[in-house]
């Protein structure tokens, strides 16, 4: 399997896996194509990383060994659907970060059976930190799932899962997750600021405490627990936080969160399939 990617649609996501593929480097930026309804938009990201822009979405599958589909879900089936023949011609992998929209549905709008990976990202890629969660239905071949990985890590890291349906929590995880930290952040900044310090002192700390504590979570096999306890001394500061948190339930809130974005991920599967 050659390497010509081909992004249909030029938007967020398709602009930040293109600039991850790109500054790796394994890829030449000619092997890239990319059809953008916005033509502003296409030529700029021709200019800024020396892709080809197709015509049209035909001309795009015909170049592709992988057709990345970056389109909004509302509109998935309105652009698959008149691309059928083209797909059942050029049988590419097809790599979908449509988010809610199963394989099944993309089988049915292209009326045929497809080498199919759906990909779950999140905004960290925009930035090289992004954590894509992979399902590839039964057509997938292992030189498929290599170079999906492969694109996917590009701008940040990777994982699969073996059901579709686990897609849900992968949503419900790492898609919807950034909020979840940035909304814990920016709730200690509030606090902070409440007690006085400056907006500026108190970002910088609670960011860099934020990083520094996945660091230490990805820096080593400690357990969890082993590193709160580490930093937890008997009747200190830590422990009078900690305590607070248990009175509040903190663990089922996050729980209770993280259902109810499993629960909007599955719902949004049948309102978009
Ligand atoms: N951004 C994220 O963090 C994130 C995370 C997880 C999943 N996703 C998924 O990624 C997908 C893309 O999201 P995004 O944020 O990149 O959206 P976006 O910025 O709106 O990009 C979608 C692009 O598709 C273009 N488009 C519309 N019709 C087209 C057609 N017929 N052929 C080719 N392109 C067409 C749109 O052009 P116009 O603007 O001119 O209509 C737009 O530029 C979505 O399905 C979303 O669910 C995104």
């Amino acid at each position: 399997m050659t390497n010509r990617i081909g992004f249909i649609g030029g938007g967020n996501m398709a602009a930040s896996l293109i600039g991850g593929i790109v500054s790796q480097g394994d890829i030449d930026a000619k092997q890239l194509w990319v059809f953008e309804p916005n033509v502003e938009k296409a030529h700029s990201l021709a200019q800024q990383f020396g892709i080809n822009v197709a015509k049209h979405n035909a001309e795009l599958i015909s170049n592709s060994d992988i057709v990345v589909m970056a389109v909004k879900p509302q509109v998935l089936q309105q652009v698959l659907t008149p691309l059928a023949l083209e797909f059942k011609a050029q049988q590419p992998l097809i790599v979908s970060v449509v988010a809610g929209i199963t394989a099944s549905s993309i089988e049915k709008w292209l009326d045929g059976h497809f080498a199919i990976v759906r990909v779950m990202p999140n905004t960290p890629a925009l930035v090289g930190m992004g954590a894509c969660g992979l399902y590839a239905n039964e057509r997938v071949n292992k030189l498929q799932r290599d170079a999906t990985s492969k694109l996917c890590n590009t701008v940040g890291i990777s994982a699969w899962v073996t059901s579709e349906k686990d897609i849900d929590s992968v949503t419900a995880l790492s898609g919807s997750g950034p909020a979840n930290f940035l909304l814990f952040i920016q709730g200690l900044i509030e606090a902070a600021e409440a007690a006085g310090l400056s907006s500026d002192t108190a970002k910088a700390l609670a960011v860099q405490t934020a990083a520094g504590a996945a660091k230490l979570i990805s820096a080593s096999d400690t357990p969890l627990q082993t590193l709160i306890d580490n930093v937890t001394s008997p009747n200190g500061t830590t422990e009078k936080a900690l305590q607070s948190f248990e009175q509040a339930k903190l663990k089922n809130v996050i729980a209770d969160a993280f259902e109810a974005a499993r629960t909007r991920s599955k719902e949004l599967a049948k309102e978009l399939g």
